[in-house]
């Protein structure tokens, strides 16, 4: 397995003070900074968008700043998101009418692409433009919302993912993003997973540096 990243959804984090949020997630051991972004339209709630991701790389954020879209459509944002500071750039499929052509202008742009699968929609299309995604992110929960419960048929498709990346000759990462936490990070990392996306389990406790620990060591096991 590639090294674990531990990546905190900041939609959970205290947004009056959210570059110091940031700045004691990433000191407690975390690796990315997950960057939900909602439209309320491709998913029922609003959230925030490139100024937030630019005040965050210009508070002095140097880690990777994983910005999942949950917009739709998907390339006018794709730019901006770029000029803000993004390193990787994730969007649903079903968000985008050209797929292939959204994943070749986030890399144009100079960052590292995603595609990302609700728990109801197939792996499909990734026959098609593997070539082109750096990672693959596989929902356990429908998105719009942190703080849901993670869907345990994510198991069996993280499988089916980790198949695919293994059949192929370029690394990949491979996030899972919903409900996850001290708990089920186990059975998600043995299932494939390298890459774990953590909002509520993270920010909704005082300690963030005991749970990122906790998490390493239930993964580790
Ligand atoms: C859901 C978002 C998730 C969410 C994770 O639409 O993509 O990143 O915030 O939050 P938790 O870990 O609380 O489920
Ligand atoms: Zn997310």
């Amino acid at each position: 397995m590639q090294n674990l990243v531990i990546a905190p959804s900041i939609l959970a984090a205290d947004f009056a003070c959210l570059g110091e949020e940031v700045d004691r997630v990433l000191a407690a051991g975390a690796d990315w900074v997950h960057f939900d972004v909602m439209d309320n339209h491709y998913v029922p709630n609003l959230s925030f968008g490139p100024v937030v991701c630019q005040a965050l790389r210009r508070h002095g954020v140097s880690a990777p700043i994983d910005v999942h879209l949950m917009v739709r459509p998907v390339d006018q944002i794709i730019p901006d998101f770029a000029a803000a500071g993004a390193s990787l750039i994730s969007f649903h499929p079903e968000a985008s009418d050209h797929v292939d052509r959204s994943l070749q202008l986030i890399r144009d742009q100079g960052c590292q692409t995603g595609l990302v699968f609700n728990p109801a929609t197939p792996l499909d299309c990734l026959r098609y433009v593997m070539d082109k995604v750096d990672l693959i992110l596989l929902m356990s929960v429908n998105p719009g919302f942190g703080g849901q419960q993670f869907l345990p048929g994510t198991l069996d498709k993280l499988r089916e993912a980790r198949a695919l990346i293994d059949a192929q000759p370029r690394p990949v990462r491979l996030e899972v993003d919903g409900g996850v936490g001290p708990d089920n990070i186990d059975a998600v990392v043995a299932a494939g997973a390298d890459t774990v996306v953590a909002g509520s389990a993270i920010f909704g406790r005082p300690d963030y540096a005991a749970v990122i620990a906790e998490m390493r060591e239930r993964a580790a096991r």
